[in-house]
């Protein structure tokens, strides 16, 4: 398409008066506005600029009747004056025409300037075809589609930002599906806390809830697993100190009993040390065993209650239902990771690209270290596998994970939200945050998404942070944010042509995300994953949480000492009486399979204090 630039002097709608960086004042005749409302010249609209070149494309930012009056003698009406941001060129060098971001050729005191016409709009918006999605229509022209770059906007990070009730979630189940069908290998993995997205991709998506979800204790980390044991409080500063010293003991007893499996921990034999944080197996019954064998060498009788006391948060948490999806086979120790990766990411898809993970179900006190576990696992996966499988995590609720008061909120889950912020793109696993309390969401991971969707928003720090974040042309757009209506939005950043109000396309009925009570289990086997590759990823991520340097000072040689443990503990195993111990059983047999030991013998049902040794 060619697009006519050059316009009649006598249809021109005013003239060029300054210019100053990328911004323009153009004096505009009042006399000579056309009265009809879609046409008026007013914040918001844009106006072209005609230059020997190109057409400069810039947006009403303010506008007033001229501070001078323009009223003086041989003047042909009342004049006023727009302040205008320069934002794009329509090129003409080339047939067609095209539009590009940005100003390289600037204009002349007294060049003409016009209202956009409706066919340059549609150069500038409507640009359908394999690298874009649609989204809506220009608010300026419902006519004119609007159209987003789904890489510009997936790979660099999105945020959708609203008070509740304006259209976030239908936005971003839109969004969502839009960028399912033009990127059918990209996997999602949705964050859900009030489970309202089970109905909004159909078969495209599996939700997971504690209802069907097994996520082994032992891939929490030392933080993680420390915020379940003392239930989302801070922990005891000797408790936790403890529990440092028998973990990774307990997972190298667990290493030596997985038989062949035992290879991913033995990538490299010299750094074959296991940290606290390495995400192997292990056995609960590992771990208070280790800690019970200590408590029984103390002397000091206020040291004695502290491991008593752990070992008390440990089977509680054990043998809380609640807590079923992380504690089942808690003393099997075998190695899930890979079932659990395969699961969580959809590899293979197998025609679902999509995890819906359901977080209403999980207890309160556990929500935040769930999360950490999942973006962590995401985060890392992306790492180890140099982004094989790329991987968009959307995230509602944003502010509750990573919130701006660094006082608030559990650190681990806002470190692992700000990894995937700063470093996911590299590593293939982008980001989609959601929330109606910008300013409650921390800034830093704001200013690494690249496109923003601002809805309404009423509150002045809210509107603030968002100002602070767009690019300055487009900043003083922002004013409209406030009086936006439902579906209304402010598209901002790389994966828009130009800052733009847009209404978003309307969801058919049955996808509008609402909150459901009965979550719908949809797991589907992981029938053909090929678990080669997944296997050589879990191992490298291994070895470098194994490594020499990561490895904690004190700690030790954890390989002599789960040496030591190991043949010492061992033939305890088999003398424990058969009608169920006094003691703490020492550790059973190790299992070449899985273990077969009813649950019951180590963790009575009706007796969850630990049985002691004195
Ligand atoms: N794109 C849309 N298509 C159809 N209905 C919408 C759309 N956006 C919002 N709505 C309506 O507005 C209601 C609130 O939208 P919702 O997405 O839940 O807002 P938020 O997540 O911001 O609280 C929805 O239940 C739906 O009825
Ligand atoms: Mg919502």
């Amino acid at each position: 398409m060619q697009v006519e630039t050059g316009r009649a002097a006598p249809r021109a709608l005013g003239s060029v008066q300054s210019v100053t960086g990328s911004q323009a004042h153009v004096r505009l005749q009042v006399a000579s506005l056309p009265g009809a409302d879609d046409v008026r010249a007013t914040v918001g609209k844009f106006l072209g600029i005609r230059t020997s070149t190109s057409l400069i494309v810039g947006v009403i930012t303010k506008i007033a009747i001229d501070p001078l009056g323009g009223m003086g003698a041989g003047s042909s009406g009342a004049h006023a004056t727009a302040q205008l941001d320069m934002l794009g060129e329509i090129k003409n060098d080339r047939t067609p025409s095209y539009f590009q971001r940005g100003v390289t050729d600037y204009p002349m005191i007294g060049d003409a300037a016009d209202l956009i016409t409706q066919a340059e709009l549609k150069l500038i918006f409507d640009i359908s075809g394999t690298a874009t999605i649609a989204i809506g229509h220009l608010q300026q022209d419902p006519t004119i589609a609007a159209y987003i770059n789904v890489d510009d906007m997936v790979r660099k990070h999105f945020a959708v930002f609203g008070t509740t009730g304006v259209g976030k979630s239908s936005g971003v189940a839109l969004l969502v599906r839009e960028i399912l069908d033009a990127r059918p290998d990209l996997r999602v993995f949705l964050i859900d806390p009030h489970n309202e997205y089970g109905h909004s991709f159909g078969s495209r998506a599996q939700t997971l809830s504690p209802n069907n979800l097994k996520l082994p204790f032992w891939l929490f980390n030392f933080e993680e697993i420390v915020d379940v044991f003392f239930r989302g409080r801070p922990g005891i500063d000797e408790e936790v100190e403890i529990l440092s010293e028998v973990l990774p003991i307990a997972k190298m007893l667990c290493a030596r009993g997985l038989g062949e499996r035992r290879s991913t921990l033995r990538a490299d034999p010299k750094s074959s040390g296991v940290t606290v944080d390495t995400p192997v197996p292990y056995r609960l019954e590992d771990l208070v065993q280790l800690i019970d064998e200590r408590m029984g060498k103390l002397e000091n009788r206020a040291m004695w209650a502290k491991y008593h006391r752990l070992i008390t948060r440990i089977e509680t948490a054990r043998n809380d239902p609640r807590y079923s999806f992380m504690f089942d086979n808690a003393n099997v120790g075998g190695d899930t990771m890979v079932e659990v990766l395969s699961t969580l990411f959809r590899l293979p898809p197998n025609g679902m690209p999509m995890t819906i993970m359901q977080l209403a179900g999980f207890p309160a006190e556990v929500v935040d270290s769930v999360v950490s576990v999942l973006l962590r696992m995401a985060f890392e996966f992306g790492l180890w596998s140099d982004g094989a499988f790329p991987l968009l995590v959307v995230c509602e609720e944003a502010h509750r994970y990573a919130p701006a008061d660094r006082s608030i909120g559990f650190g681990p889950t806002r470190k692992a939200v700000s990894r995937i912020a700063k470093e996911g793109r590299k590593y293939g696993v982008f980001l989609g945050l959601i929330t109606q309390r910008p300013a409650e969401l921390d800034a830093t991971i704001i200013s690494q998404c690249s496109t923003l969707f601002a809805m309404r928003m009423a509150n002045d720090r809210d509107q603030a942070i968002v100002r602070s974040a767009v690019p300055d042309a487009a900043g003083s757009l922002l004013s409209f944010v406030p009086s936006l209506g439902t579906r209304e939005v402010f598209a901002f950043g790389e994966g828009v042509a130009l800052p733009t109000r847009l209404r978003f396309k309307e969801l058919e009925r049955r996808h509008i995300p609402h909150s459901e009570a009965v979550t719908r289990s949809q797991m589907d086997s992981a029938r053909g994953v090929d678990v080669g590759f997944l296997l050589s990823v879990v191992e490298r991520w291994r070895g470098a949480t194994m490594s020499a340097r990561s490895r904690p000072e004190d700690v030790g040689d954890i390989d002599a000492l789960a040496d030591q443990e190991f043949s010492r503990l061992r033939p305890a195993a088999d003398q424990i009486p058969a009608g169920g111990p006094t003691l703490v059983p020492a550790l059973a047999p190790l299992p070449k399979v899985a273990v077969t030991t009813p649950e019951s013998f180590f963790f009575p049902v009706d007796d969850p204090k630990p049985r002691l040794r004195r």
